[in-house]
């Protein structure tokens, strides 16, 4: 017997605390740094973003994907001793050891489950929900949890005003089961490729065990985000662009058999660029960043489960997902909702 990979649960959650362009402008003013909330929405379409409270262990990154994953199991029916896997997707985990999958599964109580941390940056929940579609299809698993959840607040890099307006916290997650093959509602397919080669464009220089983070080291923000926005942009773009033509492709489908978009959520005019390049309607291209900015591997998961629980996402409907990340990462995932 053949198997597929279908979702039945979405959640996803947010720290309290919002974040304002004026409150990055007054941030950045103290140290001489110019912004303004006009600059942020014009050339992002961010308004505001959600930092989490530092020491409130209630906004670990680990605490926002229990949350999420909580809802995401409620949605699915399912209870945490359903899991048999957590792909946990982050770039900025809880602790470097144990995994941040570790700490949820024990804040969770997933007690059947073997968990494990992914980092492919933004593009880190299609990777993962890519490694989970595999484990259902060869039988491994019946029930994976897949968690996309970032404290990029923890790494923003505050003398660079050209990265720290972009960035927030959240979390995304997805309950994904095992159907027949042939099941209606089923991840279609999955594209992904990483260009190590272009690593300087989005990096933390500091803080791994290459380079460790020391008084000096930190003096300098090198264990910030250090990131070329120009070239991502265009980066962007034609991969994001590529990469969903690929997977329509692949499933011999065409632009305007797609009722749903979800791009990252890195910057609004990437998203109309792909949109334009697509010729798609804006109208079925879903967007969050506006309210939280860039939350990485968080903005596809936290969109699809706006939009599923508003119910702009229909059965029945199909849905592509596509990123592109830090190391550079790029990904897509076709799928029948
Ligand atoms: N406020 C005011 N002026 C600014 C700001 C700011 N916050 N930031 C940059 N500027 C200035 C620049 O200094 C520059 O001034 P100059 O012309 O005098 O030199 C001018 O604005 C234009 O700068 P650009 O970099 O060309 O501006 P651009 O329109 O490209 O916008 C941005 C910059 C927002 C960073 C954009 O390039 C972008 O979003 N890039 C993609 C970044 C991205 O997606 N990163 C995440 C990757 S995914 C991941 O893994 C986390």
């Amino acid at each position: 017997m053949e198997y597929a990979a279908t979702i039945t649960g979405t959640g996803s959650a947010f720290p309290e605390h919002r974040v304002t362009n004026h409150d990055i402008a007054d941030r950045l003013a103290a140290s001489n740094i110019e912004t303004s909330d006009v600059w942020i929405r014009e050339r992002t379409g961010i308004a505001e973003r959600r930092f989490s409270t530092p020491g409130n262990s209630d906004e670990y990154n680990s605490s926002l994907g229990l949350a999420a994953a909580q809802k995401a199991l409620e949605m699915a029916g399912k209870a945490p001793e359903d899991i048999d896997q957590i792909i946990y997707s982050t770039c900025t985990p809880d602790t470097i050891i144990p995994s941040t999958a570790c700490w949820l599964q024990y804040k969770l109580g997933a007690v059947r489950a073997w968990g494990m941390d992914l980092n492919a940056a933004c593009s880190g929940f299609i990777y993962g929900l890519t490694i989970a579609d595999q484990f259902i299809r060869t039988n491994q698993v019946k029930t994976c949890l897949v968690v996309g959840a970032e404290i990029l607040s923890s790494i923003i890099n505050w003398q660079d005003r050209s990265s720290c307006i972009l960035f927030g916290d959240g979390a995304g997650a997805a309950i994904v089961e095992s159907a027949p093959s042939e099941f209606p509602h089923r991840i279609l397919s999955s594209h992904l490729l990483s260009d190590g080669s272009l690593w300087e464009l989005l990096h933390v220089p500091a803080g791994g065990s290459a380079q460790a983070a020391t008084p000096d080291i930190m003096a300098q923000n090198l264990n910030k985000i250090h990131m070329n926005g120009r070239e991502i942009f265009k980066i962007a773009v034609r991969t994001l662009t590529s990469f969903a033509m690929t997977a329509l492709e692949k499933n011999g489908m065409t632009v305007d058999m797609l009722d749903w978009f979800i791009p990252h959520q890195a910057n609004y005019r990437i998203i109309e660029a792909v949109a334009k390049r697509l010729e798609l309607p804006m109208e079925k291209v879903l967007v969050n960043v506006d309210r939280y900015g860039n939350t990485s591997s968080a903005t596809v998961p936290s969109m699809l489960d706006e939009a599923v629980r508003d119910g702009r996402i229909q059965k029945g409907q199909t849905v592509l997902l596509d990123a592109f990340g830090a190391g550079l990462t790029y990904g897509a995932i076709l799928l029948r909702w």
